[in-house]
């Protein structure tokens, strides 16, 4: 059976693009929406360029109300029956009350290799670090941010003189791979690490 699987995005939803770009001929999974809290997120307009469903909850409104922002997700979520989602850039913290449902079934990529870097400002912080590697990583989501079970990494070299931009588009490169990759697996039911 087809798995069918929600992308959440806040941005340009490269990831996002990535994802839906693979999920082709004998892939084991389909896109059956994409989902923001951004109505002008570049990644909405795109999916809907492709024809695919897409779901805006604005988190505004609810201030700091976000058990009541994660209902409405909720609730537009429902028609779709997912057995997935993928969190791509999406840039809203989820409590435990939204991720505890779909442990096992949430994934989302993080722009630097975890456990290092959990939150905001990866690059500048690899780089005020003096790393000499870096990378990103897709993991399962629990309620600890940034903290759930590694599926996949992808590592690349720091150069001298790299700037946080030259480093965060070194990583977006590699995230398009690794992200594709490790969904394939693991709606496939490989859940072991893949390290590229
Ligand atoms: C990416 O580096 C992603 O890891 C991070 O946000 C950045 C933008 O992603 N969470 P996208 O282009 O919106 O997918």
């Amino acid at each position: 059976m087809t798995k069918r699987v929600g992308i959440f995005v806040s941005g340009g939803g490269s990831n996002m693009r990535a994802l839906v770009e693979d999920m082709t001929g004998a892939h084991p999974a389909r896109a059956a929406v994409v989902v923001s809290n951004n109505a002008d997120s570049g990644g909405i307009a795109w999916a809907q360029s492709q024809g695919i469903a897409t779901e805006v909850i604005d988190h505004r409104p609810f201030g700091a109300d976000r058990p009541a922002f994660e209902a409405a997700i909720t609730a537009a979520l429902a028609p779709y029956a997912l057995d997935l989602i993928c969190l791509a850039g999406f840039m809203r913290v989820l409590t435990e009350g939204f991720v505890a449902p779909w442990a096992g079934r949430m994934l989302n990529i993080h722009p630097s290799l975890l456990p290092k870097y959990k939150g905001l400002h990866t690059h500048a912080r690899a780089l005020e670090a003096g790393d000499k590697e870096h990378g990103c990583t897709v993991h399962l989501v629990t309620p600890a941010l940034d903290d759930g079970p590694i599926l996949g990494q992808a590592r690349v070299p720091v150069l001298a003189g790299d700037t946080p931009d030259d480093l965060a588009a070194r990583v977006l490169k590699q995230e398009h791979r690794l992200y594709p990759a490790v969904l394939r697996r693991f709606a496939s039911g490989e859940a072991s690490p893949l390290l590229l």
